[in-house]
């Protein structure tokens, strides 16, 4: 056995903690190893699956691209474009107090946010962890739930004084799942993604849902708008930085929003908006691909993943990109070479056979880890998977996590750079807010998205700079609703 002594810990987003080690000697546990010579073959399959070459990527674009103005020109298409009924860029100025609901990937967060202004703000917020089952239990149940927390947040903040006692808060509920809105206070849920499976919801308008729990619970609180996150991210991040013209989200799932001209969304010309006027698009591009699979270069483990997933066929981009799916692609890998005999011969591999069981954090912790043994992938494999590695065994991982992190930002980039092109940002060049656990955790997963802009346009790929944004989901759902209120007040298409 490996000699080791734990010394510190991390703890992981998961909130378990791994100790970590520091001193390993190698070699001596008597199993049965692979070699380095041999890794470094398998090595060589995995980075011809999974490389992109720059003319890969750019013929990727160019299928985007069509797919963008599909979804804007009809209604019902795979990358559905949805027009969001946010009109154009926030002025700074909104002010006052608002409530936002954020129905995220893992948590349900209440915030009370009070603008001040000037591109200034203040929040004060609670988070509550989602359960597996509340995922998959009724949907009005997930709505009640959401209801009996922001009661409980709102009361707190009465007897601090905070709320006055008969006060009813406009609130901007960011609910992140593709939903098709008639007005910014609608919103039919197209299909859940992100694992969600809660029955009778979908093609339910879910602003309804909320709004039957919010009386149920005699919830003060008025809905305004419904966002999603990235609606949310591009609204604040504009609020802060107005050179913004897109907003991403690389989390549990992913997608992006940008301003477009009315005149150039076809399928809502029947409105009579001014052509001249703006409005966000959501376009959900997580969907890009989906069904069909003719543009994305997917690997037998994506469509394994694909195939045993809740939605197949669906979220194809995402698939390939998002946190919830990086360390099962990588677990896939890990688990065929088991089975080949290469990988962990004489030991028990149940635990690393649990499907999800490797957290898309264990590839950030092991490609961030610098130490020459790779003590904190010994760390990762010993103490979850209780699985002896070798040195040579721990490089082709971080290899391996390394191609699949990669692979996910150039994709990435090759989304950004199909909004980037469709609307000629490139020579002018635009900032690129971007939140979400892997573009804010993952190592280099902003570099390798910079990198692969470069790849896509050459030089002048360098105007396009993404950056850590505003959290869309808690100051951009306010500011929306904000916007919201002030511009039915002043009776601008008021009932949109
Ligand atoms: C959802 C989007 C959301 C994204 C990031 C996707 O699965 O469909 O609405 O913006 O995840 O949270």
């Amino acid at each position: 056995m490996s000699s080791r002594r734990g010394s510190t810990s991390v703890v992981l987003p998961s909130g378990q903690t791994l100790p970590s080690y520091t001193r390993s000697s190698e070699d001596d546990d008597g199993l049965p190893h692979a070699t380095k010579k041999k890794m470094a073959d398998h090595l060589r399959k995995y980075e011809a699956l999974f490389t992109l070459t720059p003319q890969r990527m750019r013929i990727i674009v160019e299928a985007f691209k069509e797919s963008l103005e599909l979804g804007l020109a009809k209604h019902g298409q795979v990358v559905p474009m949805i027009p969001t009924y946010v009109f154009g860029w926030p002025s700074g100025k909104e002010t006052g107090n608002y409530l936002a609901v954020d129905l995220g990937g893992t948590n349900l967060r209440v915030c009370l946010v009070t603008l001040q202004g000037d591109g200034k703000f203040e929040i004060t917020q609670s988070k509550y962890r989602l359960s597996e089952e509340q995922k998959q239990e009724d949907g009005q149940k997930l709505f009640d739930f959401c209801a009996e927390c922001l009661k409980a947040f709102i009361d707190s903040n009465i007897e601090a004084g905070v709320i006055g006692q008969d006060q009813v808060l406009p609130l901007g509920f960011t609910f992140s799942y593709p939903c098709s809105q008639d007005r910014i206070d609608h919103g039919v849920l197209i299909r859940w993604t992100k694992g969600f499976g809660a029955p009778n919801t979908e093609g339910h308008d879910v602003v309804a849902m909320f709004r039957q729990s919010l009386a149920k619970y005699s919830v003060p609180a008025d809905v305004v708008a419904l966002t999603c996150d990235t609606t949310g991210t591009l609204i604040a991040s504009h609020y802060v930085n107005p050179k913004t013209r897109i907003a991403c989200i690389f989390g549990t799932g992913c997608n992006a929003a940008y301003m477009e001209r009315v005149g150039d969304i076809p399928k809502i010309a029947q409105l009579g908006i001014d052509p001249n006027a703006e409005m966000a698009i959501n376009c959900e591009w997580g969907a890009f691909d989906s069904f069909e699979h003719e543009n994305l270069p997917r690997t037998k483990y994506d469509i394994t993943i694909d195939e045993t997933s809740n939605k197949p066929g669906e979220q194809a981009f995402e698939k390939l990109i998002s946190g919830r799916y990086l360390g099962e692609i990588l677990r896939l890998i890990i688990c065929e070479l088991i089975d080949e005999g290469v990988l962990f011969l004489g030991q028990n591999t149940y635990k690393i056979e649990i499907p999800y069981s490797f957290d898309t954090a264990f590839l950030s912790l092991m490609e961030s880890d610098p130490t020459d043994e790779l003590l904190m992938i010994i760390g990762i494999f010993s103490h979850f998977f209780a699985l002896e590695t070798t040195l040579a065994e721990r490089q082709f991982f971080r290899a391996l996590a390394k191609l699949v992190a990669r692979r996910a930002a150039r994709l990435s980039a090759c989304g950004i750079a199909a909004i980037v092109s469709k609307m000629g940002y490139l020579e002018e060049g635009c900032c690129v807010g971007a939140d979400g656990s892997l573009y804010n955790k993952y190592p280099m997963f902003a570099e390798r998205i910079h990198e692969g802009l470069q790849d896509i346009f050459g030089e002048k790929g360098k105007n396009i700079v993404t950056y850590h944004a505003e959290d869309g989901s808690g100051i951009g759902s306010a500011i929306v609703a904000a916007m919201t209120k002030a511009r039915r007040d002043a009776g601008i298409y008021p009932n949109l």
